[in-house]
């Protein structure tokens, strides 16, 4: 028995190292004598879009889908389920939707007559359901004017699948005019799909508004608030910027219909409700009752920049409405209501509580200022009807904010007609810093993760600003967050890390995505209304990100950066605040490689850690039921004496981590 057991591990320890042995060993030289260059702060940060329901539905906590009235259907959203018999029996209750003024931003609201109906109900079904947590506390207001004192009690439940009631409250209303009533409860169940049912004893006619429901427990405990999960999942990738509020929704699919930050702030009921432009983006994929009420406008915005430690970075209209769409343009002579919100942003954020605009910013709760340091000027516009805007923002902007920097565009796609276009002519402008996107194949990330080796190091820096790897094609509906894309984005990063001279700023995109309400695919973190996780694209970058270390460190095999020979990548850093050296290794290889660290100018610990995401196929995936599948797994790393070995797996990226005397 004995013997047999030792044979098995002979034979299985050298199957293991035979292996490793028959892939080819490749050294890298790390010189940690001598810094590159910087890695900005900024190096990995975020972009943030309100597409796929990331803030109405998602980040942003509200339960009640149209609370106030107004989608372009006023009743979208609410069930009415005994109206059959309001037409049949004139002994019912029905709402009806009331205009109150054309000049208010939201005028519509519900007006419920009940006539000796007790089982008249309103239902609110939330963003494809709510979700609810057992114990947990859920704060209820509304609006209210009970005409003539008819209506005696307002019944509100939280109801189950099966209509189980699950957390109830109710409120009194006394008054015949708009008065403002709240009231706070328990719910007693866990449900994903609950929904918010309302009942009245009582006849009579009574008007509703902005019926709201937001759970107790949100980021920061902020009243009405965000979504807690959701931004701790963003605050745990330590991002150095978080770019807002896109993407295509800066544009507008016409420029009415751009987004507009002077209409986002101040009173959340004054918040002009308008159409989400991804409602009808794709056919394929149309989502009617997706329509932004603003509620995490540009003030939570950049409050949550500041929590979650990353620099704000607007990114403006410039005039220019989306040219996948109607491409509709301001005239440049009618260009200076644009360029003036541009202004009164950076006032917003960094003006002092005495300016018109720094007022504002205070009135809301934030005196201080926000430390505004960067405007992006449009989104994704090209040819030169662009450049002639930009340059006109670009001088405005300067004239006041010299030292703000702006981000301009180079269009849709990182090479081609318009890129080309554009970058000559913003190297001749000498941008500070050009936005590219790059949604591509995974073997267009690998191929690609040279870029940068060779641009120019006196001319503008890069924002790597939207970028992930499509499993099918470029926003297909079929696309997957999976591994083969995920590796492929981390074999890239290494490129961008390499060039931390000319890139400054990065950003996978899209950021989130409802699992029932989505419009584009994939996405770095999915969720539904009661639960969110990390892709595998998520941790790739929060991978490089709580690694980007301080300083960029040269790291070659044969004197050449390792860029796909082997299938293996690199880049290191050191960081001198945790006096760590840190070697990131991507391996695409369906076999494990092993790798000797040789490391030069420096003396390590005999110890460090070592952080391993790997996954044995190209399509595994994160899931709802396996959340953590992908993800990190790290563990003490022994250095050996003179070149370090360190073993990849198959298809993994590798963090080497040695503190330094
Ligand atoms: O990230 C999704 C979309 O892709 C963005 O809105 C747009 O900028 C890009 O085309």
């Amino acid at each position: 028995m004995k013997n047999n057991f030792l044979t098995k591990t002979i034979i299985c320890s050298l199957f293991f190292s035979g292996l490793y042995t028959h892939a080819q060993k490749t050294t890298l030289v790390v010189d940690a004598s001598k810094s590159i260059t910087k890695i900005q702060p900024t190096m990995f940060g975020l972009f943030f879009e309100d597409i796929n329901f990331a803030a109405d539905g998602g980040l942003y906590a509200e339960m009640i889908k149209n609370r106030s009235f107004e989608f372009d259907k006023p009743l979208m959203g609410w069930e009415q389920p005994n109206t059959k018999r309001s037409s049949m029996n004139k002994e019912s209750g029905s709402a009806s939707p009331v205009k109150l003024s054309q000049e208010k931003n939201n005028s519509n609201f519900c007006r419920v007559e009940i006539n000796n109906d007790k089982g008249y109900a309103l239902i609110n079904e939330g963003f494809r359901g709510m979700g609810v947590k057992k114990d947990a506390q859920y704060n209820l207001s509304l609006k209210a004017a009970n005409h003539n004192g008819g209506v005696k009690k307002i019944i509100f439940q939280l109801i189950d699948k099966d209509q189980k009631v699950i957390g109830e409250t109710s409120i009194i209303p006394k008054s015949d005019q708009w008065t403002q009533y709240t009231s706070q409860f328990k719910a007693s169940q866990t449900e994903a799909k609950a929904k918010f049912k309302i009942t009245f004893e009582g006849n009579g006619t009574i008007d509703l508004d902005m019926i709201s429901l937001f759970p107790e427990d949100t980021w920061k405990n902020r009243k009405n608030g965000l979504r807690k999960d959701l931004v701790q999942l963003l605050y745990d990738v330590k991002p150095g910027f978080l770019r807002f509020p896109g993407g295509c929704i800066v544009e507008g699919r016409t420029l009415s219909d751009r987004y507009q930050w002077k209409k986002s702030i101040g009173e959340v009921e004054e918040r002009k409700t308008m159409m989400n432009r991804w409602n009808v983006e794709f056919n394929h994929k149309q989502t009617p009752d997706y329509f932004q009420s603003f509620g995490l406008g540009f003030f939570e915005y950049f409050q949550l920049s500041e929590d979650i430690g990353a620099e704000p970075l607007p990114i403006l209209s410039c005039g220019m409405a989306c040219q996948y769409n109607t491409g509709e343009l301001a005239p440049m002579d009618e260009l200076d209501p644009y360029i003036q919100d541009a202004l009164d942003l950076i006032e917003f954020a960094n003006g002092a509580v005495t300016t018109n605009w720094g007022k504002i910013r205070s009135d809301m709760g934030h005196p201080k200022p926000f430390n505004l340091k960067y405007i992006g000027v449009g989104n994704e516009q090209w040819g030169p009807d662009y450049i002639e805007r930009f340059k006109v923002f670009e001088k405005a902007i300067k004239a006041k904010y010299p030292n703000i920097i702006i981000v301009s565009g180079s269009g849709p796609s990182p090479d081609g007609e318009h890129f080309d276009y554009a970058m000559a002519e913003l190297k001749k402008l000498n941008a500070e810093l050009v936005d590219e996107h790059y949604y591509k194949s995974p073997q267009w990330f690998r191929e690609n993760a040279g870029r940068y080796d060779n641009y120019d190091r006196k001319g503008p820096k890069i924002f790597a600003g939207e970028y992930a790897a499509q499993s099918v094609s470029g926003a297909n509906p079929n696309n997957r967050n999976n591994w083969e894309c995920a590796f492929s984005e981390a074999a890239f990063m290494t490129g961008l890390e390499r060039n931390a001279e000319v890139v400054q700023l990065t950003s996978y995109a899209p950021l989130m995505a409802h699992e029932d309400a989505w419009q584009w695919t994939p996405d770095m973190i999915w969720f539904n209304n009661l639960e969110s996780y990390g892709s595998a694209n998520y941790y790739v970058q929060k991978l490089f990100s709580t690694n980007k270390g301080t300083d960029l460190l040269n790291i070659t095999k044969d004197g050449k950066p390792l860029i796909g020979e082997n299938n293996l990548y690199a880049s290191a850093v050191k960081d001198i605040n945790t006096k760590e050296i840190i070697v990131k290794v991507v391996n695409t290889s369906q076999s494990p490689q092993e790798v000797n660290l040789d490391l030069k100018g420096t003396k390590t610990a005999s110890k460090g850690s070592i952080i391993t995401l790997a996954s044995a196929n190209l399509n595994d995936e994160n899931t709802f039921t396996d959340p953590k599948k992908i993800s990190p797994k790290e563990s003490e790393y022994k250095v050996t004496k003179g070149a370090q070995q360190v073993k990849l797996p198959a298809y993994s990226v590798t963090v080497v981590k040695l503190k330094y005397n």
